[in-house]
């Protein structure tokens, strides 16, 4: 028995987790496995509704699951809270407690798709890429200063910073991820700026003289951003820090089409969390038409990493890309010729196909 904790969050959150709760639901009733769902409050629902936006009891509930699945948090309506309240403050802190330092982002453009793409069908066809992105360290979790007069004038402030050790152990999760593909790390950096960065190029360098087989090299992120758009087939896996990954699979989430189409796993010290790479889309709300994808495949990498099932993972893969051979797509990825299907109904589709 599997116990997985669903977090819808705010906006968007409730209508792709129910759609991928759904095709969990289907998946374990196809691949025999028994499955638990227990949903918790967090973001800006849980402040509205407890006056904060990570309640303990949904800490509590995370560490005792076998899994997360997390759906998004943040909007408009809690700009104006105080910053230690914000929704985001929900996913940072989960982040942080179950120290998941290591945050898996696929980005692979299905053939089905690759018409989508703003780039040349030549440009984004085959792309296979693991960005690998440090999650609780760096600018996010430096010491800040909301606000503070120096001379007369405001100002506030952000620390980058990161140590050997939490460089160490990315780039060794970077390593071996490659080890199980094309075994080429690109390490992404600002070493010519950044002391951080620096450092972050030197211990990278040091981990990957343990790593034979692997072929490692360093990119500054500004060239990255391009590359990304220029060859993405040159990528294996990406590492890099904090705030350079949150950008660049943003970015990389450009080559497939959709940003609603892009899964990841956060992995760590305890219990994992799977979450889409995409925010909680304020401007989509409540009209069914936001992209289950991206969701749906962040369960299937829960069965495959925390609960162990290879077989129902690809079955949920599988059955994702037959439903975009089949000619189905949400708003975001509509056009002339194709079937427009809604949230619920894509999730449908896909449950149909396993
Ligand atoms: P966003 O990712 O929510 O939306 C960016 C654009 O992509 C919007 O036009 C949106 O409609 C579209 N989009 C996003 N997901 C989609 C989907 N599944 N299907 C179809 N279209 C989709 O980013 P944003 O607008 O910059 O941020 C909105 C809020 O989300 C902010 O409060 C931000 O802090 C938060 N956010 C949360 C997470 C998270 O919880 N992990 C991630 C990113 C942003
Ligand atoms: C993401 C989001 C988060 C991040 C925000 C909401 C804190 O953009 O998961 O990519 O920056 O990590
Ligand atoms: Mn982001």
């Amino acid at each position: 028995m599997a116990k997985i904790v669903v977090i819808p969050g705010d906006g968007i959150g409730e209508e792709i987790t129910t759609a991928a709760v759904l095709v969990l639901k289907k998946v374990a009733e196809k691949c025999n496995l028994k499955l638990t769902f227990e949903t918790h409050h967090a973001g800006g629902t849980a402040y509205d509704l407890y006056g904060t936006p990570l309640p303990q009891s949904t800490i509590d509930a995370a560490k005792a699951s076998d899994g997360v699945l997390f759906g998004a948090v943040g909007g408009d309506k809690w700009d104006n809270v105080d910053p230690s309240l914000r929704p985001e403050k929900a996913i940072l802190g989960l982040r942080k407690e179950l120290g998941l330092y290591a945050n898996l982002r696929p980005v692979k453009v299905p053939d089905s798709l690759c018409e989508y793409s703003p780039l040349k069908e030549e440009i984004v066809s085959g792309t296979d890429i693991v960005i690998v992105r440090e999650l609780i360290g760096g600018i996010y979790f430096g010491e800040k200063c909301e606000s503070e007069i120096v001379n007369g004038v405001e100002r506030a402030w952000d620390l980058e910073n990161y140590s050997v050790s939490e460089v160490d152990r990315i780039v060794r999760l970077a390593c071996e991820t490659a080890q199980k593909r094309q075994g080429k790390v690109v390490s992404v950096d600002k070493a010519n700026v950044l002391a951080s960065s620096r450092l972050w190029r030197r211990t990278a360098a040091k981990v990957a003289e343990e790593y034979k087989d692997i072929e490692l090299s360093n990119m500054y992120v500004d060239n990255c951003a391009m590359q990304l758009a220029l060859k993405p087939k040159n990528f294996d896996v990406i590492v890099t820090g904090n705030l350079f990954g949150d950008i660049l699979s943003d970015e990389a989430a450009v080559l497939g089409g959709s940003i609603g189409m892009m899964p990841s796993a956060s992995i760590g010290e305890c219990t994992s969390l799977y979450e889409p790479i995409h925010g909680s889309a304020p401007d989509i709300t409540g009209l069914g038409i936001a992209n289950p994808i991206g969701t749906i495949l962040s369960a299937a990498m829960l069965l495959r990493y925390s609960l162990n099932e290879e077989n129902a993972a690809v079955c949920v893969e599988e059955a994702v890309e037959k439903v975009l051979k089949d000619g189905y797509r949400t708003a975001d990825l509509y056009r002339d010729g194709f079937k427009k299907v809604t949230t619920e109904e894509m999730a449908a589709r896909i449950a149909e196909r396993i």
